[in-house]
């Protein structure tokens, strides 16, 4: 840690210090000794239950929870303030306040999409973390299957997310079941069919995008005005990074992912000044039903072939799991992302950012 000690005996960390103020960092400064460091995040935990015992009536973040001042304001003076509970560093805040953000307790989350794949691993993760679910979906077997798993904090709704009256039929069993719509993960969706663009199927090209982007305008169009209501809520978008990149062989999918990030950005700027966040997820290959089918298509003979041979053009050799993108989900849901809106996360194994080269093909 670089925390450094004033004459006047305050530690300082010129980190914290540049990200606030641009730097300015006091003239007067001595290395700080580890004894010091250590009792600088003692008293700033002090400090910082002191502020959060102070903040009740300050502004949501957007799931729920309310931020410290000290999150939110800019600190001069980080010594002066200190005095008055509001020096809890940010940086030692998000540590101390990470269990109990990640705790969804009291809160209620809709998954569409939650009977299989991503959505189930994201239903049974907010489940396990203290939150009421609503698990939407057209597969009403999987789904109460589900619901089932979670017991008496879950309901199963069977929705076909490309209709309107579906749609408002989840919002009001989740209103009628819980009361409210803190977190919604706006996730159902489907494949399409593998064919280059010049042979693309226009009926394939149309479902494609009635699941994919009227689904996840729709999800948006019903649930926003809930959350706008209650003045609070997160939004996670599933895209993909078929959203970031083009990929042969899915002129539907692709466009349709790129639409997903599109309408997270606009959404976002909306609802933002309400405390309302949006954000998009952009998984790479995720070991569920969808990769199965699309390597199925791409090598009916092989389709185990295809995982291998794309998995070894991935930094960390392998597909994803469903949970690895739960988590992901989570934790744009809670209160540790509460400066996060209008992005886009990529949770791919390093696809997209570093693929693997001809060079480094043997490298296994
Ligand atoms: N698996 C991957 O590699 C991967 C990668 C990037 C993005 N994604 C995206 O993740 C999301 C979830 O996919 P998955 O991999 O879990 O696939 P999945 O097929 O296992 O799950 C998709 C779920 O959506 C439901 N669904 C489909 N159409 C629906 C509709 N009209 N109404 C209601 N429910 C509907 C299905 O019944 C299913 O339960 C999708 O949006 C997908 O595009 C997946």
């Amino acid at each position: 840690m670089d925390f450094m000690r004033t004459r006047s005996g305050r530690l300082y960390n010129p980190k914290l210090l540049d990200a606030y103020d641009g730097g300015g960092a006091p003239n007067d400064l001595n290395s700080a000794s580890e004894v010091d460091v250590r009792s600088f995040a003692e008293e700033s935990e002090t400090a910082f239950r002191l502020c959060w015992s102070r903040c009740r009536d300050r502004p949501h973040t957007g799931s729920g929870h309310r931020i410290p001042l000290a999150t939110v304001t800019k600190q001069p003076a980080l010594e002066s303030s200190y005095a008055d509970g509001q020096h809890a560093s940010a940086q030692i805040n998000v540590y101390e306040r990470g269990e109990k953000i990640m705790d969804f307790s009291g809160k209620v989350a809709v998954v569409t999409g939650g009977a299989n794949g991503i959505g189930r691993a994201v239903s049974l993760g907010f489940a396990h973390r203290g939150a009421r679910v609503v698990v939407v979906d057209r597969d009403a077997e999987a789904g109460a299957a589900v619901a089932a798993e979670i017991g008496s904090a879950a309901i199963f709704h069977q929705a076909d997310v490309t209709q309107s009256g579906d749609v408002l039929g989840y919002v009001e069993a989740a209103l009628n079941a819980f009361g409210a719509i803190d977190c919604f993960h706006n996730n159902a969706g489907i494949e399409g069919r593998v064919a280059p663009t010049a042979e693309y199927d226009e009926a394939v090209f149309d479902a494609v995008m009635a699941v994919n982007v009227k689904g996840a305008f729709l999800g948006l169009r019903h649930v926003l005005p809930v959350m706008i209501r209650q003045q609070r809520g997160a939004v996670v978008n599933t895209a993909s990074i078929a959203g970031l990149v083009g990929t042969a062989g899915m002129p539907a999918y692709v466009a349709s992912k790129h639409a997903v990030i599109g309408m997270t950005k606009v959404a976002a700027g909306e609802v933002g000044p309400l405390g309302i966040r949006v954000n998009a997820i952009c998984p790479g290959p995720i070991t569920t039903r969808m990769v199965q089918d699309i390597a199925k298509q791409v090598s009916p003979n092989n389709p185990e072939g295809v995982e291998e041979r794309y998995a070894a053009l991935i930094p960390l050799r392998r597909y994803g799991t469903a949970e690895e993108v739960a988590n992901l989900v989570l934790f744009l849901c809670s209160d540790l992302a509460s400066n996060i809106t209008g992005a886009q996360y990529v949770v791919d194994g390093g696809r997209t950012a570093a693929p693997v080269g001809v060079s480094q093909g043997s490298l296994r």
